[in-house]
Parts: structure tokens; C-alpha cells; sequence
């Protein structure tokens, strides 16, 4: 019998785009921690920088893409990175008490590309970031992704800041957030290796 030596793909999408944002720091520090702890499963970091989608028009896109196939080269090239993972950790600020539109436009995208796949979330405002994960759970809901517990949601205030407005040392002032990341993703390893057994 033939085994697969394949890590399943945990892939972190990062949810800010504008210039100066802090997504990339808070995502390298989360792969950091997950890769030291869980060294079964492979994460990889997609940044929506770098797959800019326009915002779907019924001209261009089917209003769901349940079929998964797309006439837009964005949607495709999108589309078939999404499609290597197993799961997810969605990482996004919080922008006016609700998560990125940056996001949520990336999420509609697609369609059976996310569908059934467990996701973790990991969102980070001035203050509580709580607001950004409330908003995000029916989406991930409504494309029957279970989503672990429990939610990472970090006060990334001035405290944490330098000068630049970045992130001062994030391995320092997010050690507190260590365990509730590190459950939350046992709970996406455990999740997929019931599904593989
Ligand atoms: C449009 C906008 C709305 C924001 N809304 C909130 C908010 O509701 N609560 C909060 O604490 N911080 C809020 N902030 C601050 C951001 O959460 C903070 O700047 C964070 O670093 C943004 O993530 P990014 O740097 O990855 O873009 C907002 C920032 C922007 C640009």
C-alpha cells in the first residue's frame, strides 16, 4: 500500500491589504507559533495583496460559484490556491466592528473551494477585536466550514506599536495570545484528522 507523505495544507489568509497594515507581522507570528507546534501540517500564508479580486459583477461572475469554475483569470488563479488547502486560519482586521471587505469579497469569490473545510479566526483592532470575528462566523457558517474555538482575538493598541505604527515585537507582546492560538489550531489538527481516518 502506497501512503501519501502530502502535509495537509493549513493556509492563512490575511485579511489586510492597505498600505502600512500589520496583517503580514500578526500572520508571520501566528505561522511561527503553528509551525513549531504543529510540525504535521504544512501553513502556508496567502495574502490577498497578492490576488487582487474586483469586486464581482453579475456580468462577470455567477452570482455562487457552487460549480467552481470561473471565466475571470483572478477568480481562477485564486481559485486553485485555495483549492491545495485542507484548512484555513482567516486573519483580518477589524474595520468599523465587522471584518475586512477586503475579505468578504475574497470569500464570495469562491465557493466549493471553502465548503466544509475547517477555519480557525484571528482578527486584531485598536482595542477588543471581537466584533470582527462575530461578523465573520455566520459567512464561514453559511459555507458549512466548522470554525475552532477558541477565536484569537488580539488588542493590537498603542502599547504594541512603534513609531511607524507597525508592530513593535509581536514574539513579546502577543505571548499571551500563544495558548488560545495553539488550541484553536489543535482543534483544525484534530478536526482533520478525523476526517482523514
Ligand atoms: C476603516 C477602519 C476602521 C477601523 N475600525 C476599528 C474598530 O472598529 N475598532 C478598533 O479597535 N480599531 C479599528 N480600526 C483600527 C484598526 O483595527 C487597526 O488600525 C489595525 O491595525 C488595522 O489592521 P491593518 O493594519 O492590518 O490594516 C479601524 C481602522 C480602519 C482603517
Amino acid at each position: 500500500m502506497k501512503f501519501s507523505t502530502m502535509k495537509p495544507i493549513v493556509q492563512l489568509i490575511v485579511g489586510s491589504t492597505r498600505p502600512g497594515r500589520v496583517g503580514p507581522s500578526i500572520a508571520s507570528w501566528a505561522k511561527t507559533i503553528a509551525d513549531k507546534q504543529f510540525p504535521e501540517l504544512d501553513f502556508e500564508i496567502v495574502d490577498l495583496a497578492d490576488y487582487p479580486l474586483p469586486l464581482p459583477t453579475f456580468e462577470t461572475q455567477p452570482p455562487k460559484n457552487a460549480a467552481g469554475v470561473y471565466t475571470q483569470p483572478e477568480t481562477q488563479r485564486f481559485s486553485a490556491k485555495v483549492a491545495t488547502a485542507s484548512a484555513f486560519l482567516f486573519l483580518t482586521p477589524q474595520y468599523n466592528w465587522s471584518f475586512s471587505a477586503v475579505l468578504k469579497n475574497a470569500i464570495d469569490h469562491l465557493c466549493v473551494e471553502w465548503n466544509d473545510k475547517p477555519a480557525g479566526i484571528i482578527t486584531w483592532a485598536m482595542r477588543e477585536s471581537d466584533r470582527a470575528a462575530v461578523g465573520l462566523l455566520p459567512i464561514l457558517e453559511c459555507l458549512r466550514m466548522p470554525v475552532a474555538r477558541p477565536l484569537v482575538a488580539i488588542n493590537a493598541g498603542f502599547t504594541v506599536r512603534d513609531e511607524k505604527f507597525g508592530l513593535r515585537d509581536p514574539a513579546t507582546d502577543f505571548v499571551g495570545y500563544e495558548p488560545t492560538l495553539i488550541e484553536a489550531v489543535g482543534q483544525i489538527a484534530a478536526l482533520l484528522k478525523e476526517k482523514s481516518s
